[in-house]
């Protein structure tokens, strides 16, 4: 057991799975206590079960971030079982993928409640908290759909550069009172999400390949090295690292075209 993350109280939401249980269990190791929230009840009892089974002090909730009071809800109920939250990961996003003038509001709706306010949401009911107890670090699940775009994955893109704006905007207003908000910018990872999204090709295999083959290295990320990025960034380790993001795409979003 590590101490990178002693004392620390840590929300983190969409911890069922992929990079957020993966952030769960990295963050568990060094000595973090987490309260968990996502709003698949199933996958987060088990994630929970994983988890206690390492020793791991940690409290959950099934919640949905797009429902603020359920949100402020959550957080009076994790200060009961953990102790008052110091720290928040912003990590529930989902694909929202269609042609923009076929966009009806529902799905625009969609995207941007779960990307966008739903992010907000945890942001607004953790905040006061954190000024009270002097600061303390939110750190927000972007992706580099935040400052690049893939034609026809319209309007994820647009939600997550909002997302950017989201954690600049609250970085600036709350550096005076010890609050430090960054982003995170995956690239593709390795996690149920990507998945899906091959599958939605005629020939999963092949769209398998083809992304394999447009990254520098010949392959993508696994929610563990993602994890790892966010450990230092929630950490006391980088204590002027403010209103920023940190990509991690093996080089893809800097790479102009493949050899
Ligand atoms: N996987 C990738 O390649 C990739 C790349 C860049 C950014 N990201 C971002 O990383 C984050 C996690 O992605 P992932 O790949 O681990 O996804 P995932 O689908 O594997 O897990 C996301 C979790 O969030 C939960 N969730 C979704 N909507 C929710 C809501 N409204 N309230 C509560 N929980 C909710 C889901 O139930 C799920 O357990 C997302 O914000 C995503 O946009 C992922």
């Amino acid at each position: 057991m590590g101490t990178r993350l002693t004392g620390k109280r840590i929300l983190i939401t969409g911890a069922a799975q992929g990079i957020g249980l993966a952030m769960a269990k990295t963050f568990a190791r060094e000595d973090a206590s987490l309260f968990l929230i996502d709003r698949d009840g199933a996958e987060l009892a088990l994630a929970v079960d994983a988890l206690r089974q390492t020793g791991a002090t940690l409290g959950s909730a099934v919640a949905d971030i797009t429902d603020a009071g359920a949100i402020t809800a959550v957080v009076a109920q994790a200060a009961g079982e953990i102790g008052r939250l110091n720290a928040l990961v912003n990590n529930a996003g989902v694909n929202v993928f269609a042609e923009p003038l076929e966009t009806d509001d529902a799905t625009w709706n969609r995207c941007f409640d779960i990307n966008l306010k739903g992010a907000w949401n945890c942001c607004k009911a953790v905040l006061p908290g954190l000024i009270e107890q002097g600061g303390g670090p939110i750190l927000n699940i972007a992706s580099t759909h935040a400052f690049t775009i893939i034609p026809h994955t319209f309007p994820y893109p647009v939600a997550k550069h909002a997302l950017l704006g989201l954690t600049r905007s609250l970085g600036l207003e709350y550096a005076g009172r010890g609050v430090r908000v960054n982003a995170l910018a995956p690239g593709y990872v390795a996690t149920q999400k990507v998945i899906d999204y091959w599958n939605d090709f005629a020939d999963p295999e092949a769209a398998r390949a083809a992304t394999m083959k447009l990254h520098p290295g010949g392959r993508i990320a696994t929610p563990e090295e993602i994890a790892n990025a966010a450990l230092f960034m929630i950490s006391d380790e980088c204590p002027f690292m403010n209103a920023t993001c940190l990509t991690i795409d093996g080089g893809l979003s800097v790479q102009q075209h493949p050899a």
